[in-house]
């Protein structure tokens, strides 16, 4: 495999764009525009320059990452990549347009991923080129300190595409563990009722923002308490994947919070709008409630 697509320039694509440069191979990075494909990768290079001045990598390593990255505009410049990873919004109608543009010049042997967190790959399958090309890549964020990701296979994936993506993720320095298409796959089957767990016991006053924090942070280990970490996700994608989880497995057990819905409805969504359990809008976060 010699060249990998991105497709999203956000947050996950140009993270995925960054591990794969530095794995060696050539991106091509698009988005609906040249220029968020050009913001993608400035903000890769920010994130290679803090890594140089904490001299975790070598200049002469970050030149050639970025050296690798082009930035490209839409997904029908795809057409010279053995292996296209959409991170692209979580919205169905999106991806599969990607799919769509993507389909047009794909060639015959290349593979089609997702990095879609809550979407079934059966389904999206539907909207690509070849079902038996087209697998589930679920990277996590920050995606060049996370090691993890999940491959998932859609009915009609195969063993092939399997293997050479897993493959690909293994020379990206992470490791691998393989789920099944069904509701929020493994980690966030177990990560969202957790985080979800922790709406309701604010809104039934079982403890405050910091403390919930504070306890599930160093009594379990974990390095952000759930509301922290909830804010860092985004409340939109937090209750989007839960509701994914209770609409798809139909167990009330599931329900979102009726304070987590309250605060999406209120356009506090975490750090992306400066406001979600915690303002970050001042020098330090401040609990909202
Ligand atoms: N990009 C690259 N590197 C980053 C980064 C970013 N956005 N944010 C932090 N880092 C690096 C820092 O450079 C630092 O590296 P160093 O230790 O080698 O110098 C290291 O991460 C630690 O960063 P900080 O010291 O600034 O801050 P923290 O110690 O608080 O760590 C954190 C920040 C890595 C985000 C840590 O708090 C953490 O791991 N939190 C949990 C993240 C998590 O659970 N992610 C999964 C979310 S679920 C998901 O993605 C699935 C989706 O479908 C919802």
């Amino acid at each position: 495999m010699n060249i990998v697509g991105v497709i999203g320039a956000g947050q996950m694509g140009a993270g995925i764009a960054q591990v794969s440069a530095q794995a060696g191979y050539r991106v091509l990075l698009s988005d609906v525009s040249l220029d968020r494909a050009r913001a993608g990768l400035a903000g890769i290079a920010k994130q290679l320059d803090r890594a140089v001045t904490k001299e975790k990598i070598a200049a002469a390593d970050r030149d050639a990452a970025l050296a690798l990255i082009e930035p490209v505009e839409g997904a029908s410049a795809m057409g010279d990549c053995d292996l296209v990873i959409e991170a692209a919004t979580e919205r169905e109608e999106i991806k599969r347009a990607i799919f769509g543009d993507v389909g047009a010049v794909l060639r015959p042997d290349a593979i089609l991923a997702t990095n879609t967190s809550s979407i079934p790959i059966t389904r999206l399958a539907q909207a690509a080129p070849d079902p038996a090309r087209f697998v589930g890549v679920h990277f996590f964020n920050p995606v060049p300190v996370m090691g993890l990701i999940e491959l998932i296979r859609g009915l009609a994936t195969s063993d092939a595409t399997v293997a050479t993506v897993e493959d690909f993720a293994r020379t990206l320095g992470k490791q691998v563990v393989r789920a099944n298409d069904a509701p929020g796959f493994i980690v966030n089957r177990v990560l969202m009722p957790m985080l979800n767990e922790a709406c309701f016991a604010l809104g039934e006053g079982v403890a405050t923002i910091p403390d919930i924090d504070l306890g599930c942070q160093l009594g379990l280990n974990h390095p952000m308490g759930p509301l922290t970490l909830a804010d860092f996700i985004g409340l939109d994608t937090c209750l989007e994947i839960t509701r994914v989880l209770h609409e798809g497995t139909g167990d009330p057990k599931f329900r979102p919070a009726p304070l987590l819905v309250k605060y999406v409805e209120a356009g506090w969504l975490g750090r992306k709008t400066g406001r979600g359990f915690y303002d970050y809008r001042g020098d330090a976060p401040v609990p909202t409630r």
